[in-house]
């Protein structure tokens, strides 16, 4: 495991381990069925942690990756207007984010490791999307790779700031579709694969995955960090965000 990776997960794995507390604490009321960690049933009324499904957890993992795509989007207008103060750290971290919680984890541990497997397989279209996002996530770790490589400088020359803007750009038109392309055929085609037992079996497994990978509550973690980054470069306000009025 290199430098910045370890440097990374140890600090995913701390603010998860805080975030866990507020996770913890962020309890709905049972009317699911659902038990408390010690397997009882809850009495009426009484608080159990949330349940998270399986395509619920990707998609929201998704969203995720998203916020960080609009950090992409941010940094690509600024390197192209004014590349000397474009924070690289910002980069830097976004670039980690990716590759750790999105790339290492959502692409490796499970779509590669459960869904695509069954994608590949299924009768109709979606079967075919396997080797596309197979590809996709191949090339977004190269992309990730040269954006943390640019991020190591101390400044970025004219024509590697262009060089970043494009990239990054191409990254996103890139994820977005791919993010969109899974949440609408992907998922539910993988889910209408998977028998109800062993659909609900894979959403446990896949907590046991996100914890055994971060140490505690990795969605948590990405969460916090996201907000960090996007806190630096003034993008935490949801309002500003409000389009204007259309021509009349
Ligand atoms: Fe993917
Ligand atoms: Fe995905």
């Amino acid at each position: 495991m290199n430098e910045t990776r370890r440097h990374l997960l140890a600090s995913l794995t701390a603010a998860g381990a805080g975030a866990l507390l507020i996770g913890c604490s962020a309890t709905s009321t049972n009317n699911t069925g659902a038990t408390n960690d010690d397997g009882k049933e809850p009495a009426p009324g009484e608080a159990v942690p949330e349940q998270v499904t399986a395509i619920e957890d990707l998609m929201r993992e998704h969203g995720i990756l998203r916020r960080a795509l609009l950090v992409y989007q941010d940094l690509a207008s600024r390197f192209r207007q004014d590349p000397d103060a474009t924070p690289l750290s910002s980069l830097e971290k976004t670039a980690q984010l990716f590759r750790v919680f999105g790339e290492d984890y959502h692409e490796k541990r499970l779509e590669e490791g459960f869904i695509i497997p069954v994608i590949k397989k299924v009768q109709g279209g979606a079967a075919g999307y396997g080797d596309v996002l197979l590809a996709q996530h191949a090339r977004g770790r190269e992309i990730t790779d040269y954006l943390l490589s640019l991020s190591k400088a101390d400044r970025l020359s004219i024509h590697q700031s262009e060089g970043a803007a494009r990239a990054l750009d191409s990254f996103v038109r890139m994820y977005e579709h791919h993010a969109a392309f899974e949440d609408t055929i992907v998922f539910p085609a993988w889910k209408a694969a998977t028998g109800e037992q062993e659909y609900q079996e894979l959403g446990e497994k896949f907590e046991e995955i996100e914890t055994e990978q971060f140490g505690a509550d990795g969605f948590e973690a990405a969460l916090k960090r996201i907000t960090e980054i996007e806190a630096e470069l003034g993008l935490t306000n949801l309002d500003t965000f409000t389009a204007p009025a259309p021509p009349k």
